[in-house]
């Protein structure tokens, strides 16, 4: 039985650990080189030390994080809560419109996602993108036709766009907002965290280490390697004194750290909200992944580790720290 806290996934009454893991490092693309059996090894430590949520999408690594996991289900797909999410593939960026123009398209790439994962059902399903038009009725529209079918258990869609979230939420069906979320951007506190808790909308946190920055494992001089998109971080002074920035602020959250790592504070910080439902940091290795892990067993963190928080980014501010 695992230790880790369950709670209710919003109105899809699904019942998911309060840590989950994140899969798109995974994927192999974007975040650097990673190496498919490690991953492998990885996801099935992650489910063996109790989580049972595993977030992936169509997209991470062109389909190769969603393979991965399917082939680590194999034989036991019944202890995985299993998330995707559809929309990039093929996005036309100059017109703001995706490949799935009727509903049996998107039907039919979201078909390709469980092809992929070598499942028949997918526990949830998230519209990746927040274009509004014509994209989002097809999505609102083919979600319920596969959730009809069987095919998903439940949808919901991927923003930090309130606006677009209530749209898509118009009649009160979405079970699920994916968000970024973390010590380094507490927007999500302001307007929409007290909407998702009215209308029962389960929160997962994306990017609860702000990728890597809250860990505190970079310094002043940090690079990036080939390939990992956090080179943008440093590729010119602008961004390089954003970076520097929150440098600064994770200093001053080093005296919190007293007998934990400051990657298990900052996904302790999310999950205790009260509108969050789930963390997903994503890891590349099984040393990250039990890192991670201990944050979901810790003690909550105090009132006085909150001041010294809010005294860092006060409540409701920050910024969102994807795109980089
Ligand atoms: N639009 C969307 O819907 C969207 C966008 C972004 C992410 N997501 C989802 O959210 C998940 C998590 O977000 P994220 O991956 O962007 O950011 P994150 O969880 O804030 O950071 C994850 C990265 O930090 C590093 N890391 C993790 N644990 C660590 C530890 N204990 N010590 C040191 N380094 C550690 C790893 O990269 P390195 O080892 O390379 O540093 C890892 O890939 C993704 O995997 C994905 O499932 C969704």
């Amino acid at each position: 039985m695992s230790l880790i806290e369950k709670r209710r996934l919003g109105k899809s009454g699904i019942e998911i650990t309060k840590l989950g893991l994140g899969l798109w490092a995974i994927g192999g693309t974007e975040w650097g080189e990673t190496d498919d059996k490690e991953s492998l090894d990885m996801i099935s430590a992650a489910l063996d030390l109790g989580i049972n949520f595993f977030d992936t999408a169509d997209i991470y690594g062109d389909g190769h994080s969603e393979v991965l996991l399917g082939k680590a289900m194999q034989g036991r797909r019944e202890k995985f809560i299993v998330a995707s999410k559809i929309g990039w593939n093929g996005f036309d960026h100059e017109k703001g419109v995706s490949v799935y123009t009727t509903v049996d398209k998107l039907v039919a790439g979201v078909e390709s996602s469980l092809q992929r994962l070598g499942t028949d059902y997918l526990d949830l399903i998230q519209c990746h993108i927040d274009f509004r038009e014509p994209n989002m009725e097809i999505y609102v529209a083919g979600f319920q036709k596969l959730q009809a079918q069987g095919k998903v258990r439940a949808y919901g869609v991927s923003t930090s766009d309130f606006e677009y979230l209530q749209e898509f939420n118009a009649d009160n069906k979405t079970s699920t907002l994916q968000i970024d979320y973390s010590i380094l951007n507490r927007t999500p506190e302001k307007d929409i965290f007290p909407y998702t808790m009215a209308h029962d909308i389960g929160v997962l946190v994306r990017g609860p280490l702000a990728m890597g920055i809250l860990t505190g494992k970079f310094t002043r001089t940090s690079t990036f390697g080939e390939g990992d998109f956090r080179q943008n971080w440093v590729r010119n002074e602008k961004e390089n004194q954003i970076f520097q920035n929150d440098l600064d602020k994770v200093q001053k959250l080093e005296p919190l750290a007293n007998g934990r790592t400051l990657a298990q504070l900052a996904i302790q910080f999310v999950m205790q909200h009260p509108a969050v439902t789930v963390a997903i940091p994503g890891a590349k290795r099984i040393s990250q992944l039990k890192d991670n892990l201990k944050a979901a067993l810790l003690p909550e963190l105090t009132d006085d580790d909150l001041k010294v928080i809010d005294s860092v980014t006060p409540p409701g501010g920050g910024r969102k720290i994807w795109p980089a």
